[in-house]
């Protein structure tokens, strides 16, 4: 596999922005036009705010290994998973040249990133049980395809994509393959990430969105070969992951034992969301998820959406997407917000 084969010209031969926090974080800094006297914001914990964060993420990427148990030389944080995708797009693909597969019904914003980026979408659909299939994915790609986006656990569908399938286009294809596992936690599986550290165009992406609560810090990383971490580090913004959002997720991984509270808490709540509205003979179908969230299919979803939202409760419609007709998809709340949400859905049914 030669991954230089698949970068864009401009970005193998760029010569990426050096800054000044990549040389120098400490002494009399005098290099970045910073404010030497100090931050109008409190600066609890020592970080200086007045100074760039460290634009190779060393301290997070080192609490992430050791979590992880991976070097550090695999990984790369982004502000969310979002600029992740978006890195990949940029780094990979030729604007009006190269294309992108995805599998709809799936996450939106790999076709959002590709049309702002002005790169073609190839949409291979999932099949009738909305898993992917080795032939399809296939026959879609040409040589100017350069990742292929899969998202396991995938949303909106909420079930992990077939492993064997997964491996095998992997070794066959000529390709970035990007796993996204933003809802990995919620499963009952190790996903990729270990394999990702030797196989040459696998990505893996994670974040601290879901099962960790930490949506409103903007924080994901992805897992790969360190030619792949590299060229990313070439792309992205310099000073990309602010000091307040690493100090937030380096305590966050030192408390994972609380994160894994909180799954085991949602998986039971899951279960009984899902229970309830199987036994429910107005809903045609229920999705078995391992997510947070529960896509459920009903016979008149917008009806239903908005008598949810006339009672303070939103949910997402998801009944326009390609391949999922009828769906309204649910995230799991406390035990109130659940039960709340059934009794308001049983009035509308
Ligand atoms: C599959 C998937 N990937 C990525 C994201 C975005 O994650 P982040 O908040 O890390 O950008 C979401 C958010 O809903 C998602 O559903």
């Amino acid at each position: 596999m030669n991954i230089e084969k698949l970068v864009r010209k401009n970005i193998l031969n760029l010569k990426p922005y050096t800054s000044a926090r990549q040389s120098h974080m400490e002494g009399i800094l005098l290099d970045a036009n910073e404010n030497s006297f100090g931050s109008v914001v409190d600066d609890f914990e020592n970080s200086n705010y007045n100074r760039y964060p460290d634009p190779f993420q060393k301290a997070l990427r080192k609490k992430a290994s050791d979590y992880l148990g991976i070097p550090e030389s695999n990984l790369i944080f982004g502000v969310g998973s979002d600029e992740i995708i978006d890195l990949l797009i940029r780094t990979f693909c030729e604007p009006r040249i190269d294309n992108v597969i995805v599998c709809e019904p799936t996450y939106g914003m790999y076709r959002v990133a590709c049309d702002i980026n002005n790169v073609d979408v190839i949409n291979v659909p999932l099949n009738e049980k909305y898993d992917i299939e080795y032939e399809t994915i296939i026959s879609h790609t040409n040589n100017n395809t350069k990742i292929l986006f899969l998202c396991s656990p995938n949303n909106p569908t909420s079930n992990l994509l077939d492993k064997n399938v997964i491996r095998k286009l992997i070794a066959e294809l000529n390709l970035i393959v990007v796993i996204d596992e933003a809802y990995i936690d919620f499963a009952n599986d190790g996903g990729f990430v270990k394999e990702a550290l030797t196989v040459p165009n696998l990505v893996v992406m994670r974040t601290f969105s879901k099962a960790w609560g930490m949506a409103g810090l903007r924080c994901g990383y992805c897992v790969a070969h360190e030619e792949i971490i590299r060229l990313l580090f070439k792309v992205k913004m310099p000073y990309n992951i602010n000091k307040l959002t690493a100090m937030a997720v380096s305590q966050a991984i030192d408390n994972a034992s609380v994160k894994d509270e909180y799954v085991k808490e949602i998986i039971k709540q899951r279960e009984f969301l899902f229970n309830e509205l199987k036994s429910n003979k107005k809903v045609i179908n229920v999705l078995p998820s391992d997510t947070n969230f529960i896509s459920f299919k009903v016979e008149n979803p917008r009806e239903v959406y908005n008598y949810l939202e006339k009672n303070g409760i939103i949910i997402r419609d998801r009944s326009n997407q390609f391949n999922f007709q009828g769906y309204l998809r649910v995230t799991v709340g406390t035990p109130d917000e659940n039960k709340l949400f059934l009794k308001k859905l049983n009035e509308i049914l």
